[in-house]
């Protein structure tokens, strides 16, 4: 295997801990995760996961790309506004993730307070260094809805084929490229009014300005030769100015000393990144947002993306990072696209599944399992064939690792009182006695080290299946369940057996060791059921002798056909949703009578006494705020976005303008009475109270999320 630059084989790891900082492509907040995301989020979580397993400082953040047009569009549709429509997405998103495992350190907003001042920082060293410029452009308006249109925007006439209703820059029909200004009878994809050409100033960054910086870097080991090959075609064509302005109205962040300007949100996005780490450095005293970007720092940077965004990550973001004087990335790895049953994920054949749509069907493991069999360190597209992902796991998994220890189980649990031998198996039966096949298990941990640190995880779970493979063709030879009838009266079979079935359990040890990276929940079980603490990547090195392990569980069941198949017809119907939903859903705000928020806010604290009963009825729970924000017109109040757990988020106003400012509360924890019956305040629906203790004014207090207290957990 190649190692490219960076690359530190495991066995050295040991002795340095290495600080890495990993970030996934921030997922656009206007629609569900489905799988197609999932291989990213899968492939970078596995990685992480390998990385804290043996010992080093990984720390992995990401969030909700929540700016530009495509996001303000789609709340536009739902009625709501964009921090609104975010925030729900994000309430989804974050329970999709944590249900496949994903587990990000943290996982933030690009719409954040440390975002905007980080952008702004940057802009604005760029602009010092004399790397931005502006010009006058002409680009198509929407006269009626009053705002400029991107190409996909635009609809029309192909000016080729006559195909109607093709998008601005090219023709489904005849293939044909053009300008939106080629299309005829062009009219906005948002209101249907006919285009108008207007002129506007815009900002541009001097990409050319670091040509030769991104010769080099693109060519020191950041990115494969694969991907280098490719941007050293834009490379050598001479880089053109990325304009990195939008005009209003626009949801994102405006640009310092330009009025009516805002940041294009591909500028904010990666910024992103280190706006997350710099929000979680605030609450975790071991990292430092300095020491991990400043100019010198030792630490590394992994971004892991998908091949469509790749001059985004490798060309624009270097030389931003690079011209506002910090560090750039240690490595940017990047995944090709998913294809299910060899297309492209499709609507109407059911083959665009949602994370929620998998969940509902499928155990998250059979997927992650499935993804790190198939993903290497290339860009080729990778295939989810439904067959074949029946076949892989119930094959691999339940067929062979699972088997091994259901195998030998039983044995130690009825014989042996649950206790495993002191010595291991020299079975006379053998070819191979037990010790030179557990060396091998052992001895293989740094090829399987180097396969995840290289991101060839395909070829990592080819070769723990090998082991599987070794480990179930050993137990056939030497037979326990014929070693188990001739135990009775012979002090020998009964060590014999004894020690067979402890190989047994130590080899399924290793085997789950090394699938601890790709199956988090299983290995969990698995520790339970061997009674350990939880497995470290350095466990493999030992050998569990002489210890009581606990009754045997199913680990995992077999992938059953007809739920694949009912999940790729909920798929169909999922589809006909989202379709409808925007038509449907028309602003729900209507609301006027009711209680003022001043009568219900100030009445007197101090309540009647109420019965134990009373008490008995609240419905306490933990609330995730998921947003906050000012209410206009309302002295005290702010407006809360919880999410307790449940599908939907709650709305809820509450009384605590005076100590936070908004965006400190987004991200913290709270407890609300989530039984309140809702009620009509003059600023909308109020769906529960939150609670927060302390004297008024300045000092309430709200818990953080480290705290420990999960959406959704009731307050007991
Ligand atoms: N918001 C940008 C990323 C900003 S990063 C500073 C974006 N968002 S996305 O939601 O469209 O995609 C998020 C990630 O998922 C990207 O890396 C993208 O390549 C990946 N994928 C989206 N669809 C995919 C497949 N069908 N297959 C594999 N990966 C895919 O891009
Ligand atoms: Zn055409």
């Amino acid at each position: 295997m190649a190692h490219s630059r960076f690359f530190r084989p495991s066995r050295q790891n040991r002795m340095s801990q290495r600080k890495i900082l990993v970030t996934s492509a921030l997922p656009y907040a206007n629609g569900p995760l489905h799988m197609g995301h999932l291989v990213e989020y899968i492939q970078t979580d596995i990685w992480v996961r390998f990385q804290k397993l043996t010992g080093n400082q990984c720390t992995y953040v990401c969030a909700d790309d929540a700016h530009g047009t495509a996001i303000s569009l789609h709340a536009e549709k739902q009625g709501i506004s964009p921090e609104e429509s975010v925030a729900r997405i994000n309430i989804e998103r974050v329970r999709d993730f944590g249900e496949f495992h994903v587990a990000f350190d943290n996982y933030h907003s690009t719409h954040s307070q440390e975002n905007r001042k980080l952008s702004e920082a940057i802009y604005l060293a760029l602009k010092e260094k004399g790397h931005i410029v502006s010009r006058n452009i002409i680009q198509a308006y929407d006269p009626e809805k009053q705002m400029f249109l991107a190409d996909r925007y635009i609809k029309g006439d192909c000016p080729k084929c006559g195909a109607a209703d093709q998008y601005g820059d090219n023709c489904e029909v005849c293939a044909a490229t053009y300008s939106p200004a080629e299309l005829k009878n062009a009219r906005s994809a948002i209101s249907g009014a006919a285009p108008v050409e207007k002129e506007s100033e815009h900002f541009f960054f001097k990409l050319s300005d670091f040509d030769a910086f991104l010769k080099q870097w693109t060519r020191s080991g950041t990115i494969s030769d694969e991907i280098a090959n490719k941007l050293a075609e834009w490379l050598d064509a001479g880089l053109q100015d990325w304009d990195i302005s939008r005009d209003a109205p626009y949801f994102g962040f405006e640009i310092p000393g330009e009025p009516g300007k805002y940041f294009y949100v591909w500028l904010d996005a990666p910024i992103g990144y280190m706006a997350a780490f710099e929000n979680l450095c605030q609450r975790r005293d071991d990292l430092s947002f300095d020491e991990y970007w400043n100019k010198d720092s030792q630490c590394e940077v992994h971004h892991f993306i998908g091949k469509d965004i790749v001059n985004f990550h490798c060309l624009f973001w270097p030389a931003m990072l690079h011209g506002a004087n910090y560090r750039t990335p240690t490595r940017v790895n990047v995944h090709g696209y998913l294809t299910v049953n060899g297309e492209k994920m499709s609507k109407s054949r059911g083959t665009f599944i949602t994370a929620r749509t998998y969940l509902e069907h499928l155990d998250p493991e059979y997927l992650r399992y499935y993804y790190a069999a198939k993903l290497s360190s290339r860009i080729d597209d990778l295939d989810l064939n439904t067959d074949d992902f029946i076949q892989r796991v119930n094959s691999d998994l339940v067929g062979k690792v699972v088997n091994i220890a259901s195998r030998n189980a039983g044995f130690i649990n009825k014989h042996f009182d649950g206790r495993l031998s002191a010595t291991l198996s020299s079975s006379l039966y053998s070819q191979k006695s037990a010790a030179e096949l557990i060396a091998g298990f052992q001895a293989a941990a740094n090829t399987i080290a180097d396969y995840y640190e290289g991101r060839e995880f395909g070829k990592a779970m080819r070769e723990i299946m090998a082991l599987a493979d070794k480990a179930n063709a050993w137990i056939d030879e030497v037979k326990p369940w014929v070693v188990a009838r001739e135990q009775d009266n012979s002090p020998e079979k009964r060590q014999e057996l004894h020690e067979i079935c402890s190989t047994g359990l130590n080899l399924f040890r290793l085997l789950m060791i090394y699938l601890k990276p790709v199956l988090p929940a299983m290995t969990v079980k698995a520790e339970a059921f061997l009674n350990v603490a939880p497995l470290t990547w350095q466990d493999s090195q030992t050998l569990l002798l002489d210890h009581n392990v606990n009754p045997f569980e199913p680990l995992m069941t077999r992938v059953e056909a007809d739920k694949v198949a009912s999940m790729i017809e909920a798929s169909k119907e999922v589809l006909a949703q989202m379709e409808t939903s925007s038509k449907q859903s028309e602003s729900s705000s209507g609301l006027s009578s009711g209680v003022s928020s001043r009568e219900w806010l100030e009445k007197d604290p101090i309540a009647d006494e109420i019965t134990f009963d009373d008490f008995a009825k609240t419905d306490l729970r933990i609330a995730r705020i998921v947003n906050a924000e000012l209410v206009e017109g309302a002295g005290k109040l702010l407006r809360l976005t919880l999410d307790i757990g449940e599908p939907e988020p709650r709305n809820v106003f509450a009384g605590i303008k005076s100590a936070y400012a908004p965006e400190a509360l987004v991200g913290k924890h709270t407890v609300m009475v989530a039984n309140l019956a809702p009620r009509k305040m003059k600023f909308g629906v109020s769906e529960g109270m939150v609670l927060a203790a302390g004297p008024g004014g300045k000092d309430l207090w709200i818990l953080e999320p480290h705290e420990g207290a999960q959406p959704g957990m009731r307050v007991m």
